[in-house]
């Protein structure tokens, strides 16, 4: 098998192919993955949370995503694999560069990171040194402490705005792709029609290129809350396989996300 590239998902894009995506940490849950075609592995800064047990991203560090990262690019042989830059490990072009390094080195194909217009001259500086750079805006789970809590993002016409010139000044800085998180169905249906790049949503609703759901909310067994977005797959299904490739099915098709997992 091939291994997806962005090349793949911009095809899939121009042809309205919707593709799926979920966060992975170890070896075993990401070939199971990616055996049912999952088409984008995420070594998510999520792994504070769900791994780690922690209310917060903040405690996790480069060295914790690279360890995540090798356990998941091993194990796979087809998904593109996109690793986290966590909490401050971007705050200067020059750190960026020196911990994308280390998640490169660690397996990852891409490096993820959270923020608008601020993120652009290290976006451009990282693609500029061969980093391929997904873009993350609306809930940036990073800032919370800066938000005052997890919320959905984009409510007024203002922010909604200022939400479509961050996806379009990160596009314009080189991004490959976007994660857009936890803004209205038509925020992010506007952000998805205006790039070229692919978008991936989660609590964004259906009108985006692709989905990526954290692998214990799909499971239901996260150990905190569940949001709204968030679907249990494995209610209806034998086993986790058929749960993961349920998910995928619906993503493509178009049932998941429903209107009850999306904010308007
Ligand atoms: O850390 C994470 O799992 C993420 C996804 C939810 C997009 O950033
Ligand atoms: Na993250």
């Amino acid at each position: 098998r091939k291994r997806i590239s962005v090349s793949t998902l911009n095809k899939m894009k121009q042809q309205g192919q919707k593709f799926s995506s979920l966060t992975a940490y170890d070896a075993s849950f990401a070939k199971l993955f990616d055996d049912q075609g999952v088409h984008v592995l995420l070594i998510g800064d999520s792994l504070g949370n769900v791994v780690q047990g922690l209310d917060d991203t903040l405690g996790v560090t480069v060295q914790d995503i690279a360890y995540h990262t090798r356990c998941v690019r091993v194990a796979t042989a087809s998904a593109l694999v996109v690793a986290d830059l966590p909490f401050m490990s971007y705050a200067t072009p020059e750190q960026a560069c020196e911990n994308a390094a280390v998640l490169m080195r660690a397996g990852a194909q891409m490096v993820k990171l959270e923020g608008g217009e601020w993120v652009c001259d290290t976006i451009r500086t990282l693609v500029e040194r061969s980093v391929p750079v997904c873009a993350h805006i609306g809930l940036m789970p990073q800032s919370v402490h800066v938000m005052g809590g997890y919320k959905v993002q984009g409510k007024s016409q203002e922010d909604a705005e200022r939400i479509l010139r961050e996806a379009k000044a990160v596009e314009a800085a080189g991004a490959q792709l976007l994660v857009i998180e936890c803004v209205s169905q038509k925020v992010a249906k506007a952000v998805t029609e205006a790039l070229s790049i692919p978008v991936i949503g989660i609590g964004a609703g259906p009108d985006t290129d692709g989905q990526v759901l954290v692998m214990h909310d799909m499971f239901g067994i996260s150990a905190g809350h569940i949001p709204k977005f968030s679907k249990n797959f494995l209610i209806e299904a034998a086993d986790m396989q058929s749960a993961v490739s349920r998910f995928v099915s619906d993503v493509a098709e178009g049932r998941f996300p429903a209107a009850e997992h999306s904010f308007d």
